[in-house]
């Protein structure tokens, strides 16, 4: 069943739940994040009150608070739709954040093509400044936190949190080695929270109705809801809220789509799913609760779709490491041997596959780790080799 919060008709007013965190002890904010169980929404699943604590623990006087809101996952638009219609709400999140951690400054860092929305952004944050809930002393509670509104270049590996954090400091997108990971040394080399913009806006809702509250809307183990962006060959495309652990099939259900062949789940970087496959949960167990779904009918020509993907990876690579740099032109240049019916079975592709296994284990970050799960997932599903009973050669990446 669709079970709205973030989304739902009916809002508490904005800075509710900041007001209550105030009056809490920060350490008790911490607690309530991480007995929420809420894990990052913007696609690795990094418990945030683990991150919120390590951050807290850190010591220094200048912390800082950073929203990624790059949202470059193809095929995802569910942060654009929060920032369209509660940059307030995402404001309340990063304030709390702030205080939990002991820090005044707040970066919204806003992909390139959603600079559009930098004056929803600005509109909103002065609406939250007018009213005492952003910028110095709010609330007379003594605690100060401004927000801050930057716009990226356009680079997909800038959603990337250290790429994110290098292009902050005017560098180009240059993902970091870790550790140091950001909640030791990450903006100018400060302790720093970076979450995505549906992580920080479920915050208010936990503080005003509690961890437990938040764990139970989800299904079994899994913790709170979800949003998830729908495309492709459905009849109803946009953003849904739904438990997490929800399984596939149902937000398919909400979406129309009647005529399945594969769905594209959690991006590009995702998993490419079969109709036999629709009953699995979204979940960080499951299927990667990223955001994106794409849906693709039986019209679709799946090494078509996977060249495109191939495609974006090679472009959109660093090219700081020999793996992804290497290994994602060589991926594409088999797929077009697929395509070109060059390749008449799949032990010709061996080496691909084990090409696949290294850029996961060896890439420096996760746009190489996860650039060839879509090869893996497509040849081996989706192709005339499909049925060859070759399914484990490629393994999983
Ligand atoms: C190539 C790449 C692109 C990413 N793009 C995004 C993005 O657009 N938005 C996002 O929130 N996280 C993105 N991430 C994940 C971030 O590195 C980081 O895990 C996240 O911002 C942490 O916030 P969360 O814990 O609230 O999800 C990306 C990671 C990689 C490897
Ligand atoms: S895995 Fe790819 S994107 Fe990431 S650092 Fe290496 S070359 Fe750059």
């Amino acid at each position: 069943m669709e079970k709205k919060v973030l989304l739902s008709e009916e809002q508490p007013g904005f800075g509710e739940g900041l007001l209550k965190a105030l009056a809490m002890d920060p350490v008790e904010v911490v607690k309530t994040v991480k007995d929420s169980g809420i894990r990052g929404r913007g696609g690795a699943g990094f418990p945030a009150g683990l991150k919120w604590g390590l951050a807290a623990a850190a010591s220094s006087q200048v912390k800082y608070v950073v929203c990624n809101a790059d949202e470059g996952e193809p095929g995802t638009f569910k942060d654009r739709v929060l920032i369209e219609k509660y940059s307030r709400r995402l404001f309340e999140g990063m304030a709390v954040a702030g205080y939990a951690i002991g820090s005044a400054q707040g970066i919204v860092y806003l992909r390139a093509e959603y600079e559009y929305l930098v004056p929803v952004l600005e509109e909103a944050a002065g609406l939250s400044v007018g009213e005492g809930l952003l910028g110095e002393n709010i609330r007379d509670t003594g605690f100060s936190f401004n927000i801050e509104i930057r716009v990226g270049a356009g680079a997909y590996v800038c959603g990337e949190e250290t790429a994110l954090l290098e292009s902050l400091e005017g560098r180009a997108g240059l993902p970091r080695n870790k550790p140091p990971y950001p909640v030791s040394s990450g903006y100018l080399g400060k302790p720093t929270v970076i979450n995505n913009v549906e992580t920080f806006c479920a915050i208010p809702y936990i503080i005003l109705n509690g961890a437990e509250w938040y764990f139970d809307l989800g299904v079994g183990e899994c913790s709170g809801t979800k949003l998830f962006s729908i495309s492709g060959d459905v009849e109803r495309p946009g953003v849904y809220e739904l438990p997490m652990g929800s399984p596939l099939a149902e937000l398919l259900e909400l979406a129309g789509a009647d005529d399945v062949q594969a769905v594209q789940v959690g991006g590009a970087s995702g998993r490419t799913i079969a109709a036999q496959d629709l009953g699995k949960p979204l979940s960080f167990k499951g299927l990667p609760p990223g955001g994106s779904v794409i849906v693709f009918d039986s019209s679709v020509e799946m090494t078509g779709v996977l060249e495109n993907f191939m495609e974006f990876f090679v472009h959109e690579s660093c090219g700081q490491c020999t793996p992804c740099r290497e290994g994602t032109p060589q991926l594409l240049k088999a797929v077009e041997a697929v395509m070109s019916g060059a390749v008449s079975s799949i032990q010709e592709l061996d080496d691909y596959f084990t090409l696949a296994r290294v850029m996961k284990t060896t890439s420096k970050c996760g746009l190489g780790q996860t650039a060839a799960n879509c090869f893996v997932d497509i040849i081996t599903g989706f192709t005339e080799f499909h049925d060859h009973g070759h399914h484990h050669q490629g393994g999983d990446v």
